[in-house]
């Protein structure tokens, strides 16, 4: 079940990164979470990940097949979502396939081609944002290497598109 988007659960999540980071010694990330269930929600998800990020000052890991499965099941818009998200503390990126249970229903089991909603959502992340490091996410319905292997270029032919377009985010935010 997944954590209450409550005020007093933001200060328990952001204290608990908080110590980690003083354990560790530097900053770790938060990846935005599927869900299924909003229990005793007090405010929106996108509310929740920025006020946890805020508090903790961590970093975001961002899971762009979370964000996609996640707009569907809880009706909000996928892109309004991730540009509201704080692209500065963008550390690390996940890209997925899911299951279709219904039209109104998706499950994040990274057991499927990523679809092309979310590939456009990934281009849209590194327009945005810049280019950032990705992982493909596969755990099951594992396809030949050079299939998988499609799917790892096409992010990398994605990362190339958009480089030059990361430098000039990155001049951006340095003036
Ligand atoms: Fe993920």
């Amino acid at each position: 079940m997944p954590i209450p988007f409550t005020e007093e659960a933001v200060h328990y999540v952001a204290k608990r990164i908080m110590r980690t980071q003083d354990i560790i010694g530097q900053r770790m990330a938060m990846e935005n979470a599927s869900y299924y269930a909003a229990v005793g929600q007090e405010m929106s998800e996108i509310e929740f990940i920025n006020a946890v990020l805020d508090e903790a000052d961590c970093l975001l890991h961002i899971d762009i097949n979370n964000i996609y499965v996640n707009s569907i099941n809880h009706c909000y818009e996928a892109e309004a979502f991730l540009k509201a998200l704080p692209g500065e503390r963008i550390a690390y990126g996940h890209i997925a396939g899911h299951y279709v249970e219904a039209e109104d229903l998706r499950v994040d089991t990274h057991g499927a081609d990523v679809i092309d909603p979310v590939w456009q959502l990934l281009d849209v992340a590194y327009a945005h944002f810049g280019v950032f490091p990705t992982l493909l996410e596969r755990d099951f319905n594992i396809p030949p290497l050079p299939t998988l292997l499609e799917e790892v270029e096409t992010i990398q032919q994605y990362q190339a598109r958009h480089e030059s377009n990361d430098v000039a985010v990155k001049q951006q935010q340095q003036n």
